[in-house]
């Protein structure tokens, strides 16, 4: 109806009720502990990102095999004596009013630790991945599955699985970096194979009307990637499957540092388009649209024209965590918006340090060099 603002009205999807329009897609900002647990600093982060008005938050990627880790300071979920801290977690982000999800990932040829795992032999930066066998496979898809299964037990609403970003799950779907000839590889119906095994296995480790969400990749944004001619075919498999939702995106490591990516990647909205192609392949999935969606108007405006059923911010909400209550206007004042030319965050973290926002006031950002022990 004209002048009703979608974003904030209410969905449902499977028992999950999300009060408004607004999710915090995943973002790893490395201020987990060392050994991959949760830490008074991801407390107090997520705890912050949770009052933000935001009706979910998923929680950053989180390793489901010790093998699949991107860092030391990537969340665990590899093992029963992670769930009472991810339990806080979860706790934490319910108590300021929003859903909790939990992502699930294996980093596949990023891995950080020595034994890397991937579905061909493909050279990442200097190393040389091992190719997974059958025993390998079936053990990571167990490892998604149990990992579903702890996030359960831990009190999270929902998990979404990681099938972006070019991790594990990108790397067998790819012809880029699926070389194989067994019946995993060649084909698009054999690259989907493992992919769609995880989805079936967390589903079913999940039981009825647990939200499984899943982060889906609908472009690598490279000439010889996959593109949504694939994607879209792959989209129908995961409908069929009744996954709760397809939060889109776009690109991978190997497009990020493409100049064509940097500049599109300063664009407003700049996956929309995206997410509304793969919404339009499937027949009623809920689709997420994340990426420099700075401003309310651009947000309804994608809601209103279908092209998303919700908004994903990540940096966004670093930059302000008061976005959503600026947006229903519950809090005065302008919007501080995420900076195009900065990548602050994403360069703090490559460097292996816990990040921060350039666009925080200067009394916040010296508190927060402090508590992590670097000085202002
Ligand atoms: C530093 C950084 C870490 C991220 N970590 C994750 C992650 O763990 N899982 C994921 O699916 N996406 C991750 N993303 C992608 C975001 O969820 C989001 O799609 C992207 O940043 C665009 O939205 P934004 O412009 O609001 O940040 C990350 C992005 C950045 C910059």
């Amino acid at each position: 109806m004209a002048g009703e603002r979608r974003l904030f009205s209410p969905l449902r999807i499977n028992r999950a009720v999300f009060k408004n329009r607004i999710m915090m897609t995943p973002l790893y900002l490395g201020y987990a502990n060392p050994d991959g647990t949760v830490s008074s600093l991801l407390l107090d982060h997520y705890r912050e990102m949770a009052a933000s008005g935001a009706a979910a938050i998923v929680v950053e990627h989180t390793g489901v095999d010790p093998s699949g880790l991107g860092s030391p300071y990537m969340l665990r979920i590899d093992d029963a004596r992670f769930i009472p801290g991810l339990s806080n977690l979860a706790r934490a982000i319910q108590a300021e009013g929003a859903l909790a999800f939990l992502q699930l990932n294996h980093t596949g040829r990023y891995a950080y630790t020595p034994e890397r795992l991937a579905p061909s032999p493909v050279k990442t930066g200097d190393v040389v991945p091992q190719k997974m066998t059958q025993k390998d496979i079936e053990q990571v898809v167990r490892a998604f599955a149990a990992g579903a299964g702890r996030a359960r037990e831990a009190g999270f609403d929902g998990v979404e699985i990681h099938g972006g970003t070019g991790y594990l799950i990108v790397q067998f779907l790819s012809p880029r970096t699926n070389h194989r000839t067994d019946q995993y590889g060649g084909t698009l119906q054999n690259r989907m194979r493992f992919p769609l095994e995880v989805v079936d296995a967390v589903l079913k480790e999940a039981g009825q009307d647990y939200p499984v969400g899943y982060r889906f990749l609908a472009d690598e944004w490279l000439p010889d990637g996959l593109h949504p001619e694939e994607t879209a075919v792959y989209a129908r498999e995961l409908e069929n499957r009744r996954v709760a939702y397809l939060s889109v995106m776009a690109g991978t490591y190997d497009a990020f540092v493409l100049p064509e990516y940097q500049q599109r990647e300063k664009e407003e909205a700049y996956m929309a388009h995206f997410a509304s192609e793969i919404k339009k392949a499937v027949s009623g999935t809920p689709v997420v649209t994340a990426g420099r969606i700075q401003s309310p108007e651009t947000a309804e405006r994608i809601l209103q024209e279908s092209a998303a059923d919700l908004i994903g911010l990540a940096r966004v909400l670093l930059a302000d965590p008061l976005w959503p209550q600026k947006a229903q206007g519950i809090v005065p004042g302008p919007i501080v918006a995420c900076e195009p030319a900065c990548s602050l965050c994403m360069r703090r973290t490559m460097k292996g340090k816990p990040a921060f926002c350039s666009q925080w006031d200067k009394e916040r950002r010296e508190a927060f060099l402090k508590r992590v022990g670097e000085s202002a």
